[in-house]
C-alpha cells in the first residue's frame, strides 16, 4: 500500500470485528512510528496499549458511566473553541449529518444519537486500544507533534490492513481510564484510539472535505 493509498482508505471507523489484532503487529506500528517529527525531537507523547481483559474492563466501566448520565470528569483541555465559529461550526454539523444519516438515526431521535456516542466507550468493538499521553507542560507546538504522530500511527495501520478511530472522547472519562492504565502524575491524556478489522456490514462513512481553495492557497 503506498502513501496515497493509507490517506485515502483512513477514515475513522465506527464498527470493528472481534478479530485479534496480533501484539507485534501493534509493536511493529508503534516502533515504526515513533520515526514521527517532533519539534526538536522531544517526542513529547506516551502510548498506552490495551487488548484482552484490561480493555474489557475499562470499556465496562467507562460504558456504564456514559450509560448512567455521567457527564465526566473536569476537563484538562477544551476539545473545541467555546464558540465555534464559521466555517468551523458549519463543518461540524455537517459531519455529524453525514455520520447520522449513513447510521439512518434521525435528527430529532435523542436516544440513538446518546446510544451512537456511547458506542465510543465500547471501543465501537475494536478488540485494541491505544490511549496518547502528553507531557502537562507541553505547549500547542507539542500538541501538533502528538497528532502527527498519531496520523504516523493510523497510516502504519492500514498497511497493516487495520482501521483505526482516534477518540478524544475518551478524555472525558480520563480518570477512569488513569485507573487501568495508572498514568503518571505528568501525563494528560488527549486521545484515545480504537484499532482492528472494520466490520464489512457496518456503514461506511466517507466524510466529505471542504474544496482545496478553501484550505490552500497557492501563490506564485
Ligand atoms: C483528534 C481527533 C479526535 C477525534 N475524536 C473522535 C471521537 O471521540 N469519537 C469519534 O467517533 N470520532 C472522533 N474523531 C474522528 C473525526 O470525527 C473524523 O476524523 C472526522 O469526522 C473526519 O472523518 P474521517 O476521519 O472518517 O475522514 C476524532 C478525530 C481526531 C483527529
Amino acid at each position: 500500500m503506498d502513501v496515497y493509498e493509507a490517506v485515502d482508505t483512513r477514515r475513522a471507523v465506527r464498527g470493528f470485528t472481534r478479530d485479534h489484532v496480533p501484539k507485534e503487529v501493534l509493536e511493529r506500528v508503534l516502533s515504526a512510528a515513533s520515526r514521527a517529527p517532533s519539534g526538536a525531537n522531544l517526542q513529547p507523547w506516551h502510548t498506552y496499549v490495551l487488548t484482552g481483559e484490561r480493555l474489557d474492563e475499562l470499556k465496562k466501566r467507562a460504558v456504564a458511566r456514559a450509560s448512567a448520565g455521567d457527564p465526566g470528569d473536569k476537563p484538562e483541555y477544551d476539545m473545541y473553541p467555546p464558540n465555534l465559529k464559521s466555517p468551523y461550526q458549519e463543518r461540524r454539523w455537517a459531519a455529524a449529518e453525514q455520520r447520522y444519516t449513513a447510521l439512518g438515526i434521525p435528527r430529532e431521535d435523542r436516544t440513538a444519537r446518546h446510544k451512537a456516542v456511547t458506542a465510543n466507550w465500547s471501543c465501537f468493538g475494536a478488540p485494541a486500544a491505544l490511549f496518547c499521553y502528553i507531557d502537562r507542560d507541553m505547549g500547542p507546538a507539542q500538541w501538533a507533534d502528538v497528532g502527527m504522530y498519531m496520523q504516523t500511527i493510523m497510516l502504519l495501520l492500514r498497511a497493516e490492513g487495520l482501521h483505526s478511530c482516534p477518540q478524544m472522547a475518551w478524555s472525558v472519562y480520563h480518570g477512569t481510564v488513569a485507573e487501568i492504565v495508572s498514568p503518571s502524575e505528568s501525563l494528560m491524556l488527549f486521545c484515545g484510539m480504537s484499532v482492528g478489522h472494520a466490520d464489512p456490514v457496518r456503514p461506511c462513512v466517507r466524510v466529505a472535505r471542504a474544496p482545496l481553495n478553501e484550505t490552500v492557497t497557492f501563490l506564485d
